[in-house]
């Protein structure tokens, strides 16, 4: 009897410790979920290395979404109206803290394009999002690979990322966005006609495979093929960043535009991202409590300018269909393509990922423009980056 009384009174005391254990973790995910940003850094701190590469490698949701990390309330753009923009300081102590965060999910400066090295024509790649689906690697992109990253060494002070939000237009910002010293744009963007609101000046851009299809009317004439060849020629000498293994479909815009590089010798340093890099940067902002389903071009942009930026200066964010004072804002400055921001189908989370920016910025570590520049005082700086 005493002896059962006594395993008892053991197997209690085991439940009750096993018990405030769970219970302390569940509350120091819970302050972790709820507080700011910097603890959420010491989140990642915190986080074992075998979970960190368990979020890592977590599968995205398929583009049809099946909507299962969407749990998150609507947005709310009274918030995201309240950005402090003349009281904005940098934090750079932030700042470096997210670099050095980053760095143990992905290095940008090697992620940013697959090198010539370590591939050879043939080479069979599976699609990040289409693992089922496979390509090879053709001889023209084969030669197109760089041998080093184009982003080796590079360092800049004051960077821009330019996306395309119709928030730009009459923002009156192209002088001042020109004058960050490295500057990336998304999506082949056109700048020519909107370059007072836009600019003009462009160090790395990116080009989706369905941008030549949508944008360039898939380069069935003539026309369209001369059009597509000029935009890459007023590139003279950028990055063109082109994601060519995410989803299956694209291999022929691909094959098409690396085609008239090469005809043409048209002078841009291509870069085509790893395989590894959207599941990484994926990783990163799930680990640190955002539960983005696939990451935007401009928040991929974001997370790997970290690496070479000390000051980044984002504008035409903006995924609302309203301005802060109620005016419609267009999807793009440059076309009326419709787009619902918080359709559970869209495979991006952009008020979330807007949400986060938005705290970001609040914190110091990046600065969103959403309102107009001042055009009047040109902040001219050196005019050219060090590349
Ligand atoms: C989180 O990190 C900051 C600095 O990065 C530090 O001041 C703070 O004490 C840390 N908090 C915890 C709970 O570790
Ligand atoms: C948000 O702003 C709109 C108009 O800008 C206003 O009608 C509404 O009451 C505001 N909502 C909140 C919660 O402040
Ligand atoms: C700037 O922000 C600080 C703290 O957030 C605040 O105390 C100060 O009043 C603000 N200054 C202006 C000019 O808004
Ligand atoms: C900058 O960020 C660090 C890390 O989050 C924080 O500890 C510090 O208080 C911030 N500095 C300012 C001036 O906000
Ligand atoms: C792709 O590569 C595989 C393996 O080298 C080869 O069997 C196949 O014929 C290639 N397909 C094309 C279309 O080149
Ligand atoms: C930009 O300004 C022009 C001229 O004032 C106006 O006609 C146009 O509607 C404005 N566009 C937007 C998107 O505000």
């Amino acid at each position: 009897m005493p002896l059962l009384f006594r395993a008892l009174l053991f197997g209690i005391v085991t439940l009750l410790v096993v018990f405030l254990i769970i219970a302390d973790i569940a509350e120091v995910e819970e302050e972790i979920a709820n507080t700011g940003h910097s603890r959420k850094m010491n989140l990642s701190r915190l986080i074992p290395k075998a979970h960190r590469t368990v979020a890592a490698k977590v599968e995205p949701t398929p583009l049809s979404g099946s909507g299962k990390d969407v749990s998150h309330p609507p947005p709310n753009c009274n918030n995201t109206a309240k950005l402090p923009s003349n009281n904005w300081t940098f934090n750079k102590t932030l700042s470096k803290l997210i670099r050095k965060n980053i760095l143990r999910f992905l290095d940008p400066e090697r992620d940013i394009s697959i090198l010539k090295g370590t591939l050879k024509p043939g080479d069979v790649i599976h699609y990040v999002f289409d693992r089922q689906s496979t390509t090879n690697i053709s001889e023209n992109l084969y030669r197109l690979l760089p041998t080093a990253s184009p982003m080796k060494n590079q360092h800049h002070r004051r960077c821009a990322i330019v996306g395309n939000s119709g928030i730009l237009l009459n923002s009156s910002c192209g002088a001042e966005i020109d004058s960050h010293d490295f500057v990336i744009r998304c999506n082949l963007a056109p700048v020519e006609q909107y370059s007072g609101d836009v600019g003009w000046r462009t160090n790395l851009v990116t080009m989706n495979p369905s941008v030549v299809q949508r944008a360039f009317q898939d380069l069935a004439s003539e026309e369209w093929r001369e059009r597509f060849l000029q935009r890459l020629q007023s590139l003279s000498g950028s990055v063109l960043w082109i994601p060519a293994f995410m989803a299956k479909g694209g291999e022929e815009r691909v094959e098409w535009a690396i085609r008239l590089i090469l005809l043409h010798t048209v002078n841009v340093r291509t870069a085509i991202p790893s395989l590894r890099l959207l599941h990484a940067v994926r990783g990163y902002w799930l680990t640190n409590n955002v539960h983005i389903k696939r990451p935007t071009t401009g928040l991929l942009m974001y997370t790997m300018a970290t690496r070479f930026c000390e000051e980044i200066h984002l504008y035409g964010f903006w995924p609302f269909p309203l301005d802060p004072q109620g005016k419609p804002v267009s999807y793009h400055y440059y076309d009326t393509l419709k787009y619902e921001y918080t359709s559970s189908s869209s495979p991006h989370t952009m008020p979330l990922e807007f949400r986060t920016l938005s705290r970001l910025h609040r914190q110091g570590a990046l600065r969103l423009h959403t309102g107009t520049c001042n055009a009047g005082k040109p902040t001219q700086r050196e005019p050219q980056s060090k590349q």
